[in-house]
């Protein structure tokens, strides 16, 4: 099997209103100019998705940011997978480490949400990542090969599975492991998918996310097993998130 397309996605987090969408439209006019070499996703809040659609034309894919594990029932102001494919979603983010830690998501939760995802067919974005703390005791491999392992449902293909490592001390603070880190991690990661899911696992993209911007992205993208990035802040404008697609050119 071929390695799939190359992802970079965009999570705008509790960002965004309407006045915004003029850079989903701006991005998908840019990325007109020319065929780019990977598949682009923006996942905005759940309150722009349907008008996200509306305009993000042929280029930009328009995902989600969470998903609740069952389909439907009395959960006030969660929102289902089958509503977000409703919506004409392909993808949903879950484990974001701010859902772990604002909302104590556990491994197993996450694995409850990434299977309903999957079983409506949507693509479930799996975050997994350290924390500062966690690396400074040399066990980042470790947390993450264990968040790889319990987080992710028995029946992840390439289709339904992405993988982002992102390191939680990278998160929106400007600094970004070496590429020999994520080289390294990127590589547990590979393993763990490998040994659980054989040719699927070699194949499911695994993203790098944190602090990712114009000037690092083609560094941190050409590194073994990154198959695209996962990015916050730099994707809430369409010139600066150009700049990291470009990195695929
Ligand atoms: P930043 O790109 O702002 O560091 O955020 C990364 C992230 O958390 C994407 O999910």
């Amino acid at each position: 099997m071929a390695t799939p397309k190359a992802l970079v996605a965009g999570n705008w987090k509790m960002n965004g209103v309407t006045e915004n969408l003029v850079e989903i439209e701006k991005l998908n006019d840019l990325l007109g100019q020319g065929a780019p070499g990977c598949d682009v996703l923006i996942c905005p809040p759940f309150t722009l998705i349907h008008q996200s659609m509306q305009v993000a034309g042929d280029h930009v894919e328009i995902g989600a940011q969470d998903c609740h594990a069952n389909i439907a029932g009395a959960h006030t102001g969660d929102i289902s997978a089958a509503m977000l494919t409703d919506q004409g979603c392909k993808y949903v983010i879950v484990a974001h480490s701010e859902r772990r830690t604002d909302h104590g998501e556990t491994n197993e939760m996450v694995r409850g949400k990434a299977d309903a995802a999957q079983k409506e067919g949507l693509t479930a974005i799996i975050c997994v990542g350290e924390t500062e703390a966690e690396r400074d005791a040399g066990d980042a491999l470790p947390v993450v090969t264990s968040q790889v392992r319990e987080s992710i449902p028995a029946e992840a293909v390439v289709a339904n599975t992405v993988v982002a490592y992102e390191p939680v001390w990278a998160i929106g603070t400007g600094r970004t492991p070496t590429t020999a880190d994520v080289a390294e991690v990127h590589a547990a990661v590979r393993e763990v998918l490998i040994e659980r899911f054989g040719t699927e696992g070699a194949n499911v993209r695994i993203l790098y996310g944190g602090s990712v911007k114009p000037e690092n992205a083609r560094e941190l993208m050409s590194v073994d097993n990154v198959n695209g990035a996962l990015v916050g802040g730099a994707s809430l404008k369409a010139d600066s998130f150009y700049g990291i697609i470009q990195a695929y050119d």
